[in-house]
């Protein structure tokens, strides 16, 4: 399959790279600075990512690029650029006038392959200390910023260009067309990755790699283990076993409705209602961390023991995707992700992995579902904590405070679906405080629970705004909330962002 491999040097924007890459339908993989895939079949260009170093400082992240410059085209962004003048007798430093932000590019040379179509004067984002002061003789300068002499360069008698901007970054204009005039002219892409054709190669490779072997994969509801069943089943048939464990602390009529529309596409499950099991070990569990971690431990076990049930398995898959494999690659360690509700299953179970979504971002998951034919209501669903209600039941969860947040969160969510908001927020949900309040129903007194409602915006999850939903909506969710569920007589509505907050109360 035709790809670009990109080197990361540790830069905030590698990942951008990676996905302007692929809107391009071109497919393309990050790797770690210092280790090409010397000898994969299928590489048409690469490109060499920014970072948080300058290449003068004495820990500044090398590589060897002699087997890779001439063989393949090649694109240094930022500090790649930087690197390749300097390895080259060129010098770079930190400028009196530096730029960050945007700036305005000079072409002096339209006719270069990798300028062409882009527009005089366009604006492009700056995002370095340092620059190219100056170039080495077979360097040739192909545009400028007002402060920035080199901010584009092509090497003579080679297909290797350097820039200094981040074309990746939406704020550079005309980045988009950079990319593709070296992902599509330079590199020659087909742009031949689209859904459909990941589909038909996934499918291809998971009956080779599992034969006639049996798997087990952990359904939850949401859009990546959905995703990776449906690919499972399109490739190994009833060989996939999905097991769907209801903890008890999943949305309202969550557990039927999903598993009916899991059997309405064909798969393999089993439900196992183990409500019991979760309530008894929270029992008297208030610490946050420490509900997390029997909630995960219980559903390791009910799924072993599930699993175990079932005879010959040899394959445990997982819905596991991009981001979060290459944060476990982080070169510079500076991510982390606290979120692993079911680390350590592999290992209990001493099974083989296998991870079809392993090199999908969470958008191409969704296009990737779509063209399998999966519903829009489970495609388009909201994230949700692996926990659960288990994180929104503040304090100590009970059955009776998972009726009522089930309830509060329906009437909510239902009133977002119906109001066309739901699309509108990325994700939004109920939460029960461990407090209860005095309120006055007809002539009596109450003193019943606390809702708070919570809706954010955001892209990943890592930063997040509260959403502005409408007064009159959240006037209406309120009162259908108080009215319709027994146990309590107060809604409040969030509006704290993240950071400083969190999305989940705990
Ligand atoms: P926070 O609360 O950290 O949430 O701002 C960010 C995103 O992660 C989800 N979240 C979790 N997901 N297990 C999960 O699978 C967890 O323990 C967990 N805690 C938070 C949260 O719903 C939001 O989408």
């Amino acid at each position: 399959m035709e790809k670009i491999i990109i080197l990361d040097f540790g830069s905030q924007y590698t990942q951008l790279i990676a996905r302007r890459i692929r809107e391009l339908n071109t497919y393309c993989e990050i790797k770690p600075y210092n280790k090409f895939p010397h000898g994969e079949e299928g590489i048409i260009g690469v490109i060499l990512s920014g970072s948080p170093y300058s290449v003068n400082d004495p820990q500044a992240l090398q590589c060897d690029l002699s087997e890779i410059r001439g063989r393949y085209p090649l694109l240094g962004i930022c500090y790649g650029a930087q690197y390749l003048a300097h390895t080259n007798g060129g010098r770079v430093a930190s400028s009196k006038t530096r730029e960050y932000g945007k700036a305005r590019l000079v072409w002096h040379d339209d006719s270069d392959a990798l300028m062409k179509g882009v527009r005089n004067d366009s604006i492009v984002w700056m995002s370095h200390g340092d620059s190219i002061i100056d170039t080495p003789d077979s360097f040739r300068n192909v545009g400028s910023t007002a402060d920035v002499k080199n901010a584009a360069y092509r090497i003579e008698g080679e297909e290797t260009w350097g820039v200094q901007f981040h074309p990746e970054v939406y704020h550079s204009e005309d980045g988009k067309v950079v990319l593709s005039n070296f992902v599509m002219n330079i590199c020659g892409s087909k742009g031949a990755w689209t859904p459909a054709s990941f589909i038909e190669s996934t499918v291809q490779q998971l009956r080779e790699k599992l034969g006639d072997d049996k798997v087990v994969l952990a359904l939850s509801g949401g859009v990546d283990s959905t995703v990776a069943a449906v690919l499972l089943n399109k490739a190994i048939g009833k060989n996939l076993t999905c097991i769907f464990v209801d903890n008890g602390l999943l949305r309202y009529k969550e557990f039927e409705n999903v598993l009916a529309s899991y059997a309405h596409m064909g798969l393999n499950v089993i439900g196992v209602d183990a409500k019991e099991h979760f309530y008894k070990n929270l029992e008297g569990v208030t610490d946050p961390e420490k509900k997390r971690k029997v909630i995960g431990k219980g559903f390791i076990d009910i799924f072993d023991q599930e699993a175990h049930k079932l005879k010959d398995i040899k394959w445990l898959a997982q819905g596991t995707i991009y981001p979060d494999v290459i944060e476990s690659l982080s070169i510079t360690g500076m991510v982390i992700k606290s979120h692993h509700n079911v680390g350590g299953l592999p290992e209990k179970m001493n099974l083989q992995l296998v991870e079809p979504l392993r090199l999908l971002f969470k958008d191409e998951v969704r296009r990737v579902g779509r063209e399998l034919g999966i519903t829009q209501s489970l495609i388009g669903r909201h994230p949700f904590p692996g926990p659960g209600l288990g994180v929104r039941i503040l304090g100590e969860v009970t059955p009776e405070k998972v009726r009522i947040l089930q309830e509060a969160d329906h009437y909510y969510i239902q009133g977002l679906i119906d109001n066309d908001l739901y699309d509108k927020v990325w994700q939004a949900g109920a939460i029960l405080l461990p407090i209860r309040s005095v309120g006055v129903m007809g002539d009596e007194r109450t003193y019943e629970y606390v809702i708070a409602l919570r809706a954010v915006n955001s892209t990943d999850g890592m930063t997040a705004t509260w959403s502005h939903l409408p007064f009159d909506f959240l006037g209406s969710v309120s009162n259908e909330i108080i009215n319709k569920v027994r146990g309590v007589n107060r809604v409040v509505y969030d509006i704290s962002s993240k950071p400083p907050s969190t999305i989940e109360w705990e």
